[in-house]
């Protein structure tokens, strides 16, 4: 199976590095796209599309928005190597469904 993994990051590459280790272990091909910033609007989007969600992974992620840039950001150094091995895991058990 071909698999095609769309990744919108913009700020400092949380999702990008998250997309890339998925994409490691299903082979599969990146594409960086814009989407939708807010995952909860992306969900109802895809559904109202007809898109069914088989599964869903979340890790925390570097964010410096609004006033969080003047104490240094929230989560700094996530995704980190755990974060990344947990989303291999994720990834093989989506491999092992499909
Ligand atoms: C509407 C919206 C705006 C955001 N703006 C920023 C931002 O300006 N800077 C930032 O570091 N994170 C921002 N975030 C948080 C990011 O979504 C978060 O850092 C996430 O891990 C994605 O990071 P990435 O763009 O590096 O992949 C925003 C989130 C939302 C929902």
């Amino acid at each position: 199976m071909k698999t095609l993994l769309l990744v919108d990051s913009t700020h400092h590459h949380n999702t990008e590095k998250v997309g890339r280790a998925m994409a490691e272990v299903l082979n599969a091909i990146v594409s960086k796209q814009k989407l939708i910033a807010d995952h909860q609007a992306l969900r109802i989007k895809l559904q109202a599309k007809g898109f069914i969600l088989v599964d869903e992974f979340c890790c925390l992620g570097f964010n410096t928005n609004s006033f969080l840039k003047y104490f240094g950001g929230m989560n700094k150094g996530r995704p980190n190597e755990e974060d990344l091995q947990n989303t291999k895991r994720f990834a093989e058990t989506l491999k092992a469904r499909f």
